[in-house]
């Protein structure tokens, strides 16, 4: 295998974990600055939107990739092999170390569509879209993916067909489907795993993921199993965005995250608006399907990161559900002001 961005990666590296309406280019860039992971991901993107004219607008702002990003990994789903191709062949070109293929998703539409975690279930078609990509680009292609759909065992039959297709990397969330996040990670099937990838890939790198908190889970982990490559972390950043780093955070560095995220946001919705606008003027389908309007990024998803960086103070709760109440970027502006 040549060298690739997961070859060069430190020993027990970390990760953050792709989550879909988080791990946005501007979330990755809060996440830079308080400490960054040593790779990123993005959020999923579909295949089959990426290669509809309707869709590739929307697929192209979600692999948006900046400088601080680097390493990063776009993480892509879908079921359809030529559309897989189509999406993988343009990674490169979009600014990507490599590109990961969900198999691991529950959420009930993806699974619908064949996608995610509906993989597992079809494992003839999941080795299909490996290959397809694989052939489609130089990048190296990885998957992530959990135990089983249903059943724990599934993982002895359900990681070797992924091991044999030699892709770079493995990512195991240690659950199953049937088990969405609501049992603790099956932690004590990580030797087995390790053995099934010592067995039968040893160049596959082998990243953990599932209730790993922080930087202090990471080396406890290390140290009960070195054999294994990485450590993903999700929702761990909800709870401290400093999780890559051994800092504990101080609420003026909490509130200066939050003012980043609110910058980064008007930053972003100005290039989409120039966007849309310029997509408008070349095509008078798309400005038909737009009513000729320009609509920027919806504020409402941006609330939901208000909890990360307000809390752990007095008259955090009541900041907050001030916050809740506003409708752009500078209403928040102006609540966080009385603060100063
Ligand atoms: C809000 C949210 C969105 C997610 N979106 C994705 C996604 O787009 N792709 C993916 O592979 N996993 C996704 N996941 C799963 C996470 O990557 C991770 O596997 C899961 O949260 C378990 O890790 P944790 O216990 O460290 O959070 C998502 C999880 C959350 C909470």
């Amino acid at each position: 295998m040549s060298e690739n961005i997961w070859d060069k990666l430190p020993h027990g590296f970390t990760v953050l974990a792709p989550m879909e309406g988080v791990t946005d280019v501007m979330f990755r860039q809060v996440v830079a600055k308080a400490g960054r992971p040593d790779l990123f991901y993005t959020e999923f993107t579909n295949v089959s939107s990426f290669a509809s004219e309707k869709g590739r607008f929307n697929a192209l702002e979600r692999l948006a990739v900046v400088p601080s990003d680097v390493p990063i990994v776009a993480q892509i789903w879908g079921k359809n092999p030529a559309h897989f191709a189509e999406l993988a062949g343009a990674l490169a070109g979009l600014g990507f170390d490599g590109l990961d293929i969900n198999m691991g998703c529950p959420d009930r539409h993806v699974n619908k569509a064949g996608g995610g975690a509906a993989m597992i279930r079809t494992p003839e078609l999941a080795v299909e879209c490996v290959r397809e990509a694989k052939k489609a680009t130089k990048l190296p292609v990885s998957v992530k993916t959990r135990l089983g759909y249903t059943y724990l065992e599934e993982f002895r039959e359900w990681l070797p067909v992924l091991l044999r297709e030699s892709i770079a990397a493995v990512t195991v969330h240690l659950r199953t489907r049937k088990e969405m996040s609501k049992v603790p990670a099956h932690y004590e099937l990580i030797p087995e795993i390790v053995q099934l990838r010592d067995e039968i890939a040893p160049g596959t790198k082998l990243v953990i993921n599932g209730d790993i908190k922080d930087l202090q889970q990471v080396q406890e982990l290390k140290m009960q199993h070195p054999q294994v490559d990485g450590y993903m972390i999700g929702r761990g950043v909800f709870e401290n965005p400093y999780c890559f780093t051994e800092h504990a955070a101080t609420k003026e560095e909490l509130l200066k995250l939050l003012e980043l995220h609110l910058d980064l946001f008007d930053a972003e919705d100005a290039k989409h608006c120039a966007a849309q606008a310029e997509l408008m003027r070349e095509n008078p389908e798309f400005a038909l399907k737009m009513d000729g309007k320009v609509r920027g990024l919806p504020f409402e998803p941006l609330k939901h990161f208000f909890k990360i960086y307000v809390k752990g103070f007095p008259g955090a709760s009541e900041l907050r559900a001030k916050m809740m109440e506003c409708k752009t970027t500078e209403e928040v502006r102006r609540v966080l002001r009385v603060l100063n």
